[in-house]
């Protein structure tokens, strides 16, 4: 039995062995209706998700399994003093695999110990979100037909941004990837990130505040948002939130092919007008949430 809590739990093969899957559903998705009759999937969300949360729910519901849990933890036990590891521990008696969001660091990882069926984390606090790195990856794959020789600038919150930290632990293991790391200086890359990862590889990276500088040099631009849950203050929160504003004047001098991803909820860090172009891919990118869950699902229940 196997959970997935971190991206690098998978091997590069097992990736591209899920992002093949994915695009195989995307393609057949009648051969997959069945795949999942009679499994249920819990949703454990002690923090608030739209799109993690219904991309795996219809996901299993696409392979024919069946879909219970909670969407806040105010009406789960949680609210009356439960440990994550009671609660785990009963929901393996109800479901064939778990899929949980907790506000804290690790409570997925904590979680995977108790359980005895496999748990996936679907973001933990300010540290990891594998299962948006899947869908990020399967989507510069759509978009560039490659995972190597890419430059990825992320811009926005890089230190709370969890999928950001799992996605440049996932792309430091493909071949000639430049990173370029755009945030006000309060929301650098944590350090741990950059010298377990970065450093540790030798890879080649930039650090800089200034977005209109590296856009030139990029093939896909991450834009994320500022995390305001994750700030002590309100005012460290205000003074940063449109420390950068993705707009059509800032692409001018873009490549004509850059990709521009967002895990999404956007708040207004890319202007609406960018909707329509063609290089936005973030409306597309939340749809391959949903295959490439269904990809990871079907791994994890080992389902052939
Ligand atoms: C992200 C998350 O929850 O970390 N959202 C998501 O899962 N698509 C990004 C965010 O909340 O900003």
């Amino acid at each position: 039995m196997r959970s997935l809590i971190d991206i690098q739990e998978l091997s590069v093969q097992e990736i591209d062995e899920l992002i093949e899957k994915a695009n195989d559903i995307i393609a057949h998705p009648e051969a997959y209706r069945e795949k999942c009759r009679y499994k249920k999937l819990a949703t454990l969300f002690f923090e608030p998700s739209t799109r993690t949360r219904l991309s795996f729910e219809a996901a299993m519901y696409e392979l024919g399994g069946q879909v219970l849990g909670f969407s806040e933890a105010q009406s789960s036990s949680a609210a009356k003093g439960e440990s994550v590891s009671d609660t785990v521990r009963v929901v393996s008696g109800y479901a064939d695999i778990i899929a949980m969001r907790h506000p804290k660091e690790g409570a997925p990882l904590v979680a995977s110990m108790a359980a005895t069926v496999p748990v996936i984390n679907a973001g933990d606090g300010g540290h990891l979100h594998p299962t948006q790195t899947l869908t990020d990856l399967l989507t510069i794959s759509r978009e560039k037909g490659r995972l190597h020789d890419l430059t990825i600038g992320f811009c926005g919150d890089l230190k709370f941004g969890r999928t950001v930290h799992s996605l440049i632990a996932a792309m430091a293991r493909y071949d000639n990837v430049r990173f370029v790391l755009v945030s006000p200086t309060e929301l650098k890359l944590p350090s741990y990130i950059k010298k377990e990862i970065l450093q540790q590889k030798g890879l080649e990276y930039v650090q800089t505040t200034d977005l209109a500088a590296v856009m030139p040099s990029l093939d896909i631009l991450y834009m994320t948002r500022v995390q305001r849950e994750r700030f002590f203050n309100e005012e460290d929160y205000l003074r940063l939130k449109d420390s950068y504003i993705l707009t059509p004047e800032k692409l001018a001098n873009a490549k004509p092919d850059l990709s521009i991803l967002h895990p999404l909820p956007r708040v207004n860090e890319i202007s609406t007008a960018i909707d329509a172009d063609p290089r936005a891919c973030y409306f597309r990118q939340a749809l391959y949430g949903k295959y490439i869950r269904m990809a990871l699902i079907l791994k994890l229940l080992e389902v052939e």
